[in-house]
């Protein structure tokens, strides 16, 4: 699919709604919400920063959690928008509202080359309202605000939403950088990967992969797999999972992607050594099995072994393309957090084209201190990448088709 470019655009002078995705995880101090990690305001610059070189006015969208329409204080963009600022080095003025009172003043008031944001369009029931209509009438609204849009919020591409999608039929539209990057990144390794190329998947439920397994499992060459998600993947084997996640209703499922990798000459890795304690605890007692001797009740897996993490750096030695989605344990809490270091570092060392699905895989990539320059890409996506490979076509992206 090509979609339209900013260069489509003309921008000198115009006043451009873009959206853009910066949800941004926050922490509550005694001084107010803190922004925990600011990856998805950074990546954000690079199109803003060409629209203020265009000359165009640039009118920031974007949302901020769930706060299902209320405008409520804890979800307001304040935080953002400074951080914005200081990025930018240059006023962002947030209103305070969506498309009211002083939303219409902030952008009467708004020079060429000048940033503005509106507060969290969730704030507005009609943003993610399923009915058509209540969207349209908000779309409208952006609309009036503005002469083009630029949608450069990739995390909320498969939303089909007021400020996402409904948007795009009312203004010459086109994707930002950011979208368009991501895009492409994930077109590459759907459809024209170097080989031999890996998937890496973890998190907690295998129920939550299963599209991207099936639409995988034709083209990869190796399916690594940890996580959570994994001990249904032992546990289908005939092993002992202790009191681990296990998602029984999925077995027979699971049961068949291991036939089915087999039938198609996919080599699927599993752990063969598993992390295990009584309590999601660093203070708890820590041991290491080996998952053909099982884990006993009452302890569950909560990292892959050290024996897991040379066997999957191992395989991703030789690969041209790997892509990881979801973190090999829960690497929130030390002790429990090297198998997902170490896949992170075993793609840092690859000479290859290294994707990092956004979400949890990101967050743990950059809290371990890695370079995001170390790898080919970090998307920004969570639900979006997801659903990018599952083959599906994400709303957002659609509407700025260029045909
Ligand atoms: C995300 O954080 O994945 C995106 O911002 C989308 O948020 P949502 O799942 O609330 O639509």
């Amino acid at each position: 699919m090509t979609v339209a470019e900013l260069s489509d655009l003309d921008l000198a002078g115009k006043r451009v709604f873009l959206r853009a995705d910066l949800n941004v995880p926050m922490e509550s101090t005694d001084s107010g919400r803190r922004i925990t990690d600011d990856g998805r305001i950074v990546a954000a610059l690079p199109t803003i920063r060409a629209l203020l070189d265009g000359g165009a006015r640039v009118v920031v969208a974007a949302h901020l959690g769930r706060p299902k329409g209320q405008p409520l204080p804890d979800f307001s963009l304040a935080p953002v928008a400074a951080r914005l600022s200081e990025l930018l080095d240059a006023p962002v003025v947030l209103a305070q509202d969506v498309t009211g009172p002083s939303a219409q003043a902030v952008v009467e008031a708004l020079g060429e080359g000048q940033v503005a944001m509106l507060e969290n369009v969730r704030y507005d029931p009609r943003e993610t309202s399923k009915d058509a209509t209540e969207r349209a009438e908000l779309a409208a609204e952006y609309a009036a605000l503005a002469d083009v849009f630029v949608s450069d919020g990739f995390g909320v591409v498969h939303r089909e939403q007021a400020s996402v999608t409904d948007v795009a039929g009312l203004l010459p539209h086109a994707a930002g950088y950011l979208v368009l990057k991501e895009a492409t990144v994930f077109d590459r390794v759907l459809n024209d990967p170097d080989r031999p190329y890996a998937v890496v998947l973890g998190g907690s439920k295998v129920s939550d992969k299963l599209g991207v397994i099936t639409n995988l499992l034709p083209t990869v060459d190796k399916l690594l797999i940890g996580g959570g998600m994994c001990f249904t993947f032992l546990a289908a084997q005939g092993y002992e999972v202790g009191d681990s996640l296990m998602e029984a209703d999925q077995l027979d499922v699971v049961k068949g992607i291991i036939v089915d990798a087999a039938e198609r000459g996919v080599e699927l890795l599993l752990p063969v050594d598993v992390v295990v304690a009584q309590d999601i605890d660093p203070d708890t007692e820590i041991r290491t099995v080996a998952a053909a001797d099982g884990i006993p009740a009452g302890w569950k897996g909560l990292d892959i072994g050290p024996e897991t993490q040379a066997l999957f750096a191992g395989a991703l030695a030789e690969c041209r393309t790997v892509v990881w989605n979801g973190p090999m344990g829960v690497f929130e809490v030390v002790g429990f957090d090297a198998g997902t270091k170490a896949v992170a570092q075993a793609l840092v060392d690859l000479d290859a084209m290294t994707v990092i699905g956004g979400g949890d895989s990101a967050a743990a990539y950059r809290q371990f201190g890695f370079d995001v320059d170390d790898v080919t890409h970090i998307s920004t996506g969570g639900g979006a990448s997801l659903e990018f490979l599952e083959g599906k076509t994400l709303p957002g992206i659609a509407v700025l088709r260029k045909d």
